[in-house]
């Protein structure tokens, strides 16, 4: 993800306020891939990280190579995901923002993109009740 591409999803979710941060590295080389999944992918990310901060808060985005992988890590430090909901945030439909604010869809149609489309996994960390942790991978072409 190039800074252009940071910048133009962070516009997408300039509705609400965050401190971001970001932080990509050079190590990382090109990912053989769909781009305009891949950038739905980190809108889907970038927008549950700001519902989470929730109009102040910080959001950081990093990049870095972890043996033939290209891992892009979205960090916020929102409430977090209890161990309940952890289970389930993955299946179609499930969310826990009120009728109309969210469909339940973001993770669901983005683990399809990085898991089906780029050979990669969504893996989700909540330490506690604080930060959430989004690591998205894709095999990348040498
Ligand atoms: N960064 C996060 N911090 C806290 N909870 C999160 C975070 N990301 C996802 N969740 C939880 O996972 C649920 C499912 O997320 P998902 O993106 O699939 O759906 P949604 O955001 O509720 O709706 P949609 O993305 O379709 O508008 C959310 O409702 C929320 O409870
Ligand atoms: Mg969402």
């Amino acid at each position: 993800m190039s800074n252009s591409e940071a910048r133009s999803a962070c516009w997408i979710t300039s509705s609400r306020t965050f401190a971001l941060s970001q932080s990509f590295s050079s190590e990382c080389g090109s990912v053989r891939g769909y781009p305009s999944e891949l950038a739905q992918v980190w809108v889907n990310l970038l927008d549950n990280a700001a519902d989470a901060v929730n109009g102040g808060g910080e959001i950081a985005i990093q990049t870095l190579r972890d043996d033939n992988q290209t891992v892009v890590e979205i960090i916020d430090n929102g409430p977090g995901i209890s161990s309940e909901n952890l289970s389930h945030i993955f299946e179609p439909f499930f969310t826990t923002k009120g009728v109309g604010s969210g469909k339940g869809l973001g993770l669901t149609i983005s683990q399809g993109i990085v898991g089906d489309r780029h050979g990669g996994e969504i893996e989700v960390e909540s330490k506690g009740r604080r930060n959430a942790i989004h690591r998205s991978t894709a095999r990348a072409a040498r």
